[in-house]
């Protein structure tokens, strides 16, 4: 089958503009126009309220799909801290509270952290594609390292400056984009996806093409009534 890519859109459904600008790296070598939420005027957002990081990818890709009526990729991701049982986990962007800054977050965290000698934690990633109709892929990766107990480094956003990444040294912060992104937990997620493209974009014209012929069904059983 001929893959025509000239028109497709893919929409990352997120405002968050460091999440954003990585993806966006990655993807960068792929014929298809790539847009985020930033692109487009106010819209109505999903509840986060999944348990795991998978439920609230789907959730917020799935929504995002139907809202715009266009393929849409979300990200749900975050830090789980061994010595915190897994927190700040899937509350990772709100774990100082429902508005909390980055540095409202990592102040907290090294506060939760203070005296404690166990410093392992992960990060993880899942990447769900989903199209209007509501089915998705889905993608995953995590990325082990260790809470510093003092920021270093001003590249990255959230938690990146408290995350040592022990095989290089260096915290997410001190890395440029593309060193953060060859080991990271969303870098690895996406090379998933970048690695199966050509069935990705299959997958995406089977589905815009089925749900093109269930609208044209519905249209001409609304005109026989
Ligand atoms: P989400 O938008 O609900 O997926 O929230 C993800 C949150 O996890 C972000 O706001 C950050 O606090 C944290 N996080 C996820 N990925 C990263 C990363 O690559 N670096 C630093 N923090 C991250």
């Amino acid at each position: 089958m001929s893959i025509k890519v000239a028109d497709q859109i893919l929409v990352i459904a997120t405002r968050n503009r460091g999440k954003s600008s990585e993806i966006r790296e990655m993807l960068a070598d792929f014929p298809i126009l790539v847009k985020d939420l930033n692109d487009f005027g106010p819209i109505p957002q999903p509840v986060e309220d999944g348990e795991t990081f998978d439920e609230n990818a789907y959730k917020k890709a799935s929504f995002t799909a139907k809202v715009l009526g266009l393929p849409a990729l979300a990200d749900d991701s975050g830090l789980s801290v061994d010595a915190l049982d897994g927190a700040p986990g899937v509350y990772s962007a709100r774990y100082a509270g429902p508005k909390a800054t980055d540095a409202e977050n990592n102040t907290k965290l090294l506060a939760a952290l203070s005296g404690q000698t166990n410093r392992k934690a992960r990060f993880c990633c899942v990447l769900s594609l989903a199209v209007p109709a509501g089915a998705a892929l889905t993608y995953e990766a995590s990325c082990e390292g260790e809470i510093l107990d003092a920021p270093r480094g001003t590249n990255g956003f959230g938690y990146d400056p408290l995350f040592l990444y022990p095989p290089m040294g260096k915290t997410f912060a001190e890395m440029s984009m593309g060193q953060k992104l060859s080991v990271s937990h969303r870098g690895l997620a996406l090379r998933e996806l970048k690695g199966e493209f050509e069935k990705v974009l299959q997958w995406l014209q089977y589905r815009q093409a089925e749900e093109n012929t269930r609208r044209g069904a519905d249209e001409i059983c609304m005109g026989n009534k």
